[in-house]
Protein backbone atom coordinates (compact mmCIF):
# COMPACT_ATOMS: atom_id res chain seq x y z
CA UNK A 1 0.00 0.00 0.00
CA UNK A 2 1.49 3.46 -0.86
CA UNK A 3 1.56 5.81 1.93
CA UNK A 4 1.27 9.02 -1.02
CA UNK A 5 4.64 9.50 -0.99
CA UNK A 6 7.73 8.04 -3.51
CA UNK A 7 11.32 9.11 -4.68
CA UNK A 8 12.48 7.85 -7.85
CA UNK A 9 15.71 8.51 -9.92
CA UNK A 10 15.61 8.83 -13.43
CA UNK A 11 18.77 10.02 -15.94
CA UNK A 12 18.64 11.49 -19.48
CA UNK A 13 19.03 9.50 -22.41
CA UNK A 14 20.84 10.12 -25.57
CA UNK A 15 19.10 9.82 -28.80
CA UNK A 16 20.98 8.88 -31.87
CA UNK A 17 17.82 8.87 -34.47
CA UNK A 18 16.65 11.66 -32.98
CA UNK A 19 12.54 13.20 -32.28
CA UNK A 20 11.97 16.42 -33.83
CA UNK A 21 8.96 17.15 -34.67
CA UNK A 22 5.49 16.20 -33.67
CA UNK A 23 2.31 15.39 -35.56
CA UNK A 24 0.32 16.18 -32.40
CA UNK A 25 1.55 19.07 -29.96
CA UNK A 26 -1.17 18.39 -26.99
CA UNK A 27 -0.07 14.34 -26.80
CA UNK A 28 3.62 15.00 -27.96
CA UNK A 29 2.99 12.36 -30.90
CA UNK A 30 5.94 12.48 -33.14
CA UNK A 31 6.29 12.19 -37.15
CA UNK A 32 9.28 9.66 -36.74
CA UNK A 33 10.44 6.90 -34.48
CA UNK A 34 13.80 7.53 -32.39
CA UNK A 35 15.99 5.46 -31.30
CA UNK A 36 18.32 6.38 -28.02
CA UNK A 37 20.80 4.89 -24.98
CA UNK A 38 19.84 5.77 -21.93
CA UNK A 39 22.37 7.52 -19.45
CA UNK A 40 24.00 6.21 -16.83
CA UNK A 41 23.72 7.89 -12.90
CA UNK A 42 26.53 9.85 -13.76
CA UNK A 43 23.93 12.39 -14.49
CA UNK A 44 20.27 11.65 -12.76
CA UNK A 45 16.95 13.43 -11.90
CA UNK A 46 15.86 12.68 -8.43
CA UNK A 47 11.91 13.66 -7.94
CA UNK A 48 9.87 12.76 -5.09
CA UNK A 49 6.21 12.81 -5.04
CA UNK A 50 4.04 13.64 -1.98
CA UNK A 51 0.20 13.38 -2.57
CA UNK A 52 -0.96 15.73 0.47
CA UNK A 53 -5.09 16.43 0.74
CA UNK A 54 -3.99 19.36 2.79
CA UNK A 55 -2.57 20.94 0.02
CA UNK A 56 -4.53 23.43 -2.40
CA UNK A 57 -2.59 23.38 -5.48
CA UNK A 58 -0.01 21.24 -6.77
CA UNK A 59 3.77 22.49 -5.93
CA UNK A 60 6.83 22.16 -7.92
CA UNK A 61 10.58 22.63 -6.60
CA UNK A 62 13.07 22.36 -9.30
CA UNK A 63 16.74 22.07 -7.91
CA UNK A 64 15.71 24.41 -4.46
CA UNK A 65 13.39 26.82 -6.40
CA UNK A 66 9.68 26.92 -6.50
CA UNK A 67 9.03 26.78 -10.18
CA UNK A 68 7.18 28.96 -12.05
CA UNK A 69 3.30 28.68 -13.63
CA UNK A 70 4.34 27.14 -16.99
CA UNK A 71 6.39 24.29 -15.49
CA UNK A 72 4.23 23.34 -12.71
CA UNK A 73 0.94 23.23 -15.34
CA UNK A 74 3.36 20.71 -17.61
CA UNK A 75 3.99 18.61 -14.52
CA UNK A 76 0.25 18.81 -13.69
CA UNK A 77 -0.35 17.45 -17.31
CA UNK A 78 1.23 13.76 -16.08
CA UNK A 79 0.40 14.00 -12.07
CA UNK A 80 -3.52 14.41 -13.76
CA UNK A 81 -3.83 11.47 -15.33
CA UNK A 82 -2.20 9.47 -12.06
CA UNK A 83 -5.19 11.06 -10.34
CA UNK A 84 -7.56 10.24 -12.77
CA UNK A 85 -5.86 6.56 -12.89
CA UNK A 86 -5.71 6.32 -8.87
CA UNK A 87 -9.09 7.94 -8.52
CA UNK A 88 -7.23 10.53 -5.69
CA UNK A 89 -8.31 14.25 -5.58
CA UNK A 90 -5.15 14.96 -3.28
CA UNK A 91 -2.65 17.57 -4.79
CA UNK A 92 1.15 16.99 -5.10
CA UNK A 93 4.49 18.97 -3.76
CA UNK A 94 7.06 17.53 -6.42
CA UNK A 95 10.49 18.12 -5.22
CA UNK A 96 12.84 17.65 -8.32
CA UNK A 97 16.70 18.26 -8.53
CA UNK A 98 19.52 17.54 -11.11
CA UNK A 99 23.06 17.10 -10.46
CA UNK A 100 23.81 18.48 -14.25
CA UNK A 101 22.65 22.35 -15.77
CA UNK A 102 19.20 22.27 -16.67
CA UNK A 103 18.32 23.65 -20.07
CA UNK A 104 21.54 23.09 -21.44
CA UNK A 105 20.47 20.71 -24.19
CA UNK A 106 21.25 18.03 -22.02
CA UNK A 107 17.59 16.78 -21.94
CA UNK A 108 16.12 17.53 -18.52
CA UNK A 109 13.16 16.96 -18.81
CA UNK A 110 13.60 13.40 -20.21
CA UNK A 111 15.31 12.29 -17.18
CA UNK A 112 12.60 14.64 -14.75
CA UNK A 113 9.33 13.48 -16.41
CA UNK A 114 10.72 9.58 -16.33
CA UNK A 115 11.54 10.34 -12.74
CA UNK A 116 7.88 12.21 -12.21
CA UNK A 117 5.67 9.53 -14.25
CA UNK A 118 7.60 6.39 -12.13
CA UNK A 119 7.52 8.32 -8.34
CA UNK A 120 3.91 9.65 -9.13
CA UNK A 121 2.72 6.08 -10.03
CA UNK A 122 4.27 5.04 -7.25
CA UNK A 123 3.25 7.09 -4.43
CA UNK A 124 -0.58 6.64 -5.84
CA UNK A 125 0.07 2.92 -5.76
CA UNK A 126 -0.58 2.61 -9.44
CA UNK A 127 0.98 -0.70 -10.80
CA UNK A 128 1.71 0.39 -14.42
CA UNK A 129 3.95 -1.80 -16.81
CA UNK A 130 6.94 -0.04 -18.70
CA UNK A 131 4.44 0.89 -21.70
CA UNK A 132 1.99 2.90 -19.52
CA UNK A 133 4.57 4.56 -17.84
CA UNK A 134 6.39 5.81 -20.91
CA UNK A 135 2.88 6.79 -22.50
CA UNK A 136 2.71 8.54 -19.20
CA UNK A 137 6.25 10.28 -19.48
CA UNK A 138 5.44 11.23 -22.41
CA UNK A 139 2.43 13.88 -22.03
CA UNK A 140 5.43 15.89 -19.94
CA UNK A 141 8.03 15.53 -22.91
CA UNK A 142 8.09 13.55 -25.65
CA UNK A 143 11.82 12.30 -25.50
CA UNK A 144 11.25 11.10 -21.66
CA UNK A 145 9.26 8.19 -22.47
CA UNK A 146 13.15 7.08 -23.91
CA UNK A 147 13.87 6.96 -20.38
CA UNK A 148 11.55 5.04 -18.76
CA UNK A 149 13.53 1.78 -20.27
CA UNK A 150 17.38 1.20 -20.00
CA UNK A 151 19.70 0.67 -22.20
CA UNK A 152 19.11 0.91 -25.86
CA UNK A 153 15.76 2.12 -26.52
CA UNK A 154 13.44 3.07 -29.54
CA UNK A 155 10.37 5.10 -29.21
CA UNK A 156 8.00 3.82 -31.69
CA UNK A 157 6.07 6.46 -33.52
CA UNK A 158 2.66 5.12 -33.73
CA UNK A 159 0.08 5.99 -36.09
CA UNK A 160 -3.14 6.09 -34.03
CA UNK A 161 -4.90 9.39 -32.71
CA UNK A 162 -4.64 9.20 -29.26
CA UNK A 163 -1.32 8.04 -28.79
CA UNK A 164 -1.85 4.25 -27.07
CA UNK A 165 0.63 2.88 -30.14
CA UNK A 166 3.31 5.62 -29.11
CA UNK A 167 6.08 4.32 -26.95
CA UNK A 168 9.14 3.28 -25.51
CA UNK A 169 10.56 -0.44 -26.45
CA UNK A 170 13.67 -1.78 -25.24
CA UNK A 171 15.94 -2.67 -28.48
CA UNK A 172 19.10 -3.87 -25.81
CA UNK A 173 19.74 -4.39 -22.19
CA UNK A 174 22.68 -2.32 -20.96
CA UNK A 175 24.36 -5.45 -20.81
CA UNK A 176 24.68 -6.02 -24.09
CA UNK A 177 26.94 -3.37 -25.09
CA UNK A 178 28.87 -1.84 -22.00
CA UNK A 179 32.22 -0.88 -23.40
CA UNK A 180 29.73 2.24 -24.78
CA UNK A 181 30.65 5.91 -24.07
CA UNK A 182 29.10 9.60 -24.19
CA UNK A 183 31.47 11.96 -23.57
CA UNK A 184 29.57 15.19 -22.87
CA UNK A 185 31.28 18.53 -23.97
CA UNK A 186 29.84 21.96 -22.41
CA UNK A 187 30.60 24.46 -24.34
CA UNK A 188 27.16 26.75 -23.02
CA UNK A 189 25.60 25.47 -20.13
CA UNK A 190 22.93 28.50 -20.56
CA UNK A 191 19.40 28.19 -20.88
CA UNK A 192 18.46 27.30 -24.49
CA UNK A 193 17.15 30.08 -26.44
CA UNK A 194 14.08 28.63 -28.19
CA UNK A 195 12.38 25.55 -26.70
CA UNK A 196 12.15 22.33 -28.12
CA UNK A 197 8.30 22.47 -28.38
CA UNK A 198 8.43 25.87 -30.22
CA UNK A 199 10.99 25.18 -32.11
CA UNK A 200 9.83 21.80 -33.53
CA UNK A 201 7.01 23.57 -34.38
CA UNK A 202 8.33 25.73 -37.05
CA UNK A 203 10.58 23.24 -37.96
CA UNK A 204 7.47 20.92 -39.36
CA UNK A 205 5.85 24.03 -40.79
CA UNK A 206 8.54 25.71 -42.35
CA UNK A 207 11.19 23.16 -43.66
CA UNK A 208 11.83 21.49 -46.91
CA UNK A 209 14.79 19.44 -45.92
CA UNK A 210 12.71 18.46 -42.73
CA UNK A 211 10.34 16.77 -45.00
CA UNK A 212 13.33 15.14 -46.76
CA UNK A 213 14.63 14.07 -43.29
CA UNK A 214 10.89 12.67 -42.92
CA UNK A 215 12.05 9.97 -45.69
CA UNK A 216 15.16 9.14 -44.53
CA UNK A 217 14.92 8.08 -40.85
CA UNK A 218 13.24 4.92 -41.68
CA UNK A 219 16.27 3.58 -43.06
CA UNK A 220 18.55 4.99 -40.66
CA UNK A 221 15.88 3.80 -38.36
CA UNK A 222 16.63 -0.10 -39.12
CA UNK A 223 20.40 0.04 -40.22
CA UNK A 224 21.02 1.89 -36.48
CA UNK A 225 19.00 -1.41 -35.02
CA UNK A 226 21.38 -3.75 -36.87
CA UNK A 227 24.30 -1.23 -35.81
CA UNK A 228 23.12 -1.87 -31.99
CA UNK A 229 22.25 -5.73 -32.60
CA UNK A 230 25.37 -6.65 -33.41
CA UNK A 231 27.81 -3.88 -31.91
CA UNK A 232 28.84 -2.48 -34.97
CA UNK A 233 30.49 0.57 -33.56
CA UNK A 234 31.60 2.02 -36.91
CA UNK A 235 28.11 2.11 -38.01
CA UNK A 236 26.62 3.61 -35.36
CA UNK A 237 29.30 6.27 -35.19
CA UNK A 238 28.42 7.12 -39.06
CA UNK A 239 24.62 7.24 -38.21
CA UNK A 240 23.90 9.59 -35.47
CA UNK A 241 26.27 11.89 -36.96
CA UNK A 242 24.39 11.71 -40.03
CA UNK A 243 20.84 12.08 -38.19
CA UNK A 244 22.34 14.82 -36.14
CA UNK A 245 23.59 16.61 -39.18
CA UNK A 246 20.25 16.09 -40.51
CA UNK A 247 18.42 17.35 -37.87
CA UNK A 248 20.24 20.78 -37.39
CA UNK A 249 20.04 21.00 -41.21
CA UNK A 250 16.62 21.42 -41.43
CA UNK A 251 16.63 23.41 -37.77
CA UNK A 252 18.55 25.71 -40.39
CA UNK A 253 16.30 25.93 -43.05
CA UNK A 254 13.35 26.77 -41.10
CA UNK A 255 11.86 30.38 -40.88
CA UNK A 256 12.44 31.78 -38.94
CA UNK A 257 16.24 30.00 -39.09
CA UNK A 258 16.73 27.60 -35.66
CA UNK A 259 20.21 27.35 -34.36
CA UNK A 260 21.16 25.85 -31.60
CA UNK A 261 24.69 24.88 -32.61
CA UNK A 262 27.73 27.76 -32.00
CA UNK A 263 31.37 27.78 -33.03
CA UNK A 264 32.73 25.49 -30.51
CA UNK A 265 30.13 22.65 -31.55
CA UNK A 266 31.43 23.14 -35.11
CA UNK A 267 34.82 22.83 -34.22
CA UNK A 268 33.89 19.49 -31.95
CA UNK A 269 32.47 18.24 -35.59
CA UNK A 270 35.34 19.02 -37.25
CA UNK A 271 37.99 17.84 -34.81
CA UNK A 272 36.14 14.30 -34.70
CA UNK A 273 35.65 13.79 -38.16
CA UNK A 274 39.39 14.28 -38.22
CA UNK A 275 40.05 12.11 -35.81
CA UNK A 276 37.82 9.19 -37.20
CA UNK A 277 39.74 10.20 -40.81
CA UNK A 278 43.35 9.61 -39.30
CA UNK A 279 42.72 6.58 -37.35
CA UNK A 280 41.20 5.25 -40.73
CA UNK A 281 38.26 4.05 -38.44
CA UNK A 282 35.21 5.23 -36.76
CA UNK A 283 36.91 6.46 -32.68
CA UNK A 284 34.00 8.47 -32.02
CA UNK A 285 30.62 9.65 -33.28
CA UNK A 286 29.24 12.81 -32.38
CA UNK A 287 25.17 14.28 -31.68
CA UNK A 288 23.33 17.16 -30.69
CA UNK A 289 20.31 17.83 -29.28
CA UNK A 290 18.25 21.14 -29.41
CA UNK A 291 21.82 22.88 -27.75
CA UNK A 292 25.53 23.63 -28.30
CA UNK A 293 26.62 20.95 -26.26
CA UNK A 294 28.15 18.00 -28.10
CA UNK A 295 27.61 14.44 -26.94
CA UNK A 296 30.41 12.70 -28.35
CA UNK A 297 29.59 8.46 -28.27
CA UNK A 298 33.02 6.24 -28.20
CA UNK A 299 34.27 3.19 -26.60
CA UNK A 300 36.07 3.33 -23.47
CA UNK A 301 38.91 2.05 -24.73
CA UNK A 302 39.36 5.21 -26.98
CA UNK A 303 37.83 7.34 -24.26
CA UNK A 304 41.19 9.09 -22.44
CA UNK A 305 41.86 9.94 -26.29
CA UNK A 306 38.98 11.15 -27.06
CA UNK A 307 38.72 13.30 -23.89
CA UNK A 308 42.00 14.77 -24.07
CA UNK A 309 41.53 15.88 -27.97
CA UNK A 310 38.14 17.97 -26.90
CA UNK A 311 39.72 19.16 -23.88
CA UNK A 312 42.14 20.88 -26.18
CA UNK A 313 39.33 22.83 -28.02
CA UNK A 314 38.92 25.98 -27.31
CA UNK A 315 35.55 26.96 -25.97
CA UNK A 316 35.13 23.94 -24.35
CA UNK A 317 33.95 24.43 -20.68
CA UNK A 318 33.63 20.91 -19.02
CA UNK A 319 33.48 17.32 -19.86
CA UNK A 320 31.85 14.74 -17.69
CA UNK A 321 31.46 11.14 -19.45
CA UNK A 322 28.53 8.87 -19.14
CA UNK A 323 28.32 4.99 -19.49
CA UNK A 324 25.18 3.38 -20.32
CA UNK A 325 22.26 2.89 -17.99
CA UNK A 326 19.84 0.52 -16.47
CA UNK A 327 16.36 2.87 -16.40
CA UNK A 328 14.89 4.20 -13.75
CA UNK A 329 15.02 2.81 -9.70
CA UNK A 330 13.43 3.70 -6.75
CA UNK A 331 15.50 5.36 -4.27
CA UNK A 332 15.48 7.22 -0.61
CA UNK A 333 13.99 10.21 0.00
C1 LIG B 1 16.36 17.44 -29.79
O1 LIG B 1 10.79 16.15 -25.89
O2 LIG B 1 13.04 16.60 -24.95
O3 LIG B 1 16.46 16.21 -27.76
O4 LIG B 1 10.69 18.49 -23.39
O5 LIG B 1 11.16 20.63 -24.62
O6 LIG B 1 13.05 19.22 -23.80
P1 LIG B 1 11.63 19.27 -24.26
O7 LIG B 1 11.59 18.46 -25.63
P2 LIG B 1 11.98 16.99 -25.90
O8 LIG B 1 12.54 17.09 -27.37
C2 LIG B 1 13.88 17.30 -27.69
C3 LIG B 1 14.30 16.40 -28.81
C4 LIG B 1 15.79 16.27 -29.00
C5 LIG B 1 16.04 14.98 -29.78
C6 LIG B 1 15.72 13.71 -29.04
O9 LIG B 1 15.96 13.62 -27.84
O10 LIG B 1 15.24 12.78 -29.71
Amino acid sequence: MADGSSTWVATPNIALIKYWGRRDAALNLPCNSSISITLGEEVQTKTSVDFDPKLARDELFLNGKKAGAEETKRAARVLNVVREKAGIAAKARVVSSNNFPTKAGIASSASGFAALACASCDAAGLKMGRKELSILARMGSGSACRSVLGGFVEWKAGKQRGGRDSYSVQLAQKSHWKGIVDIVAITDAGRKKIGSEKGMDITVKTSKLFKKRLLEVPSRLSRMRRAIRERDFEALAALCMEDSDSMHASMAESRPPIVYLNETSKKIMRVVREMNARGGRSVAGYTFDAGPNAHVITRKKDAKKVGAMLRKIRGVERLFTCGVGGGPRKAAY
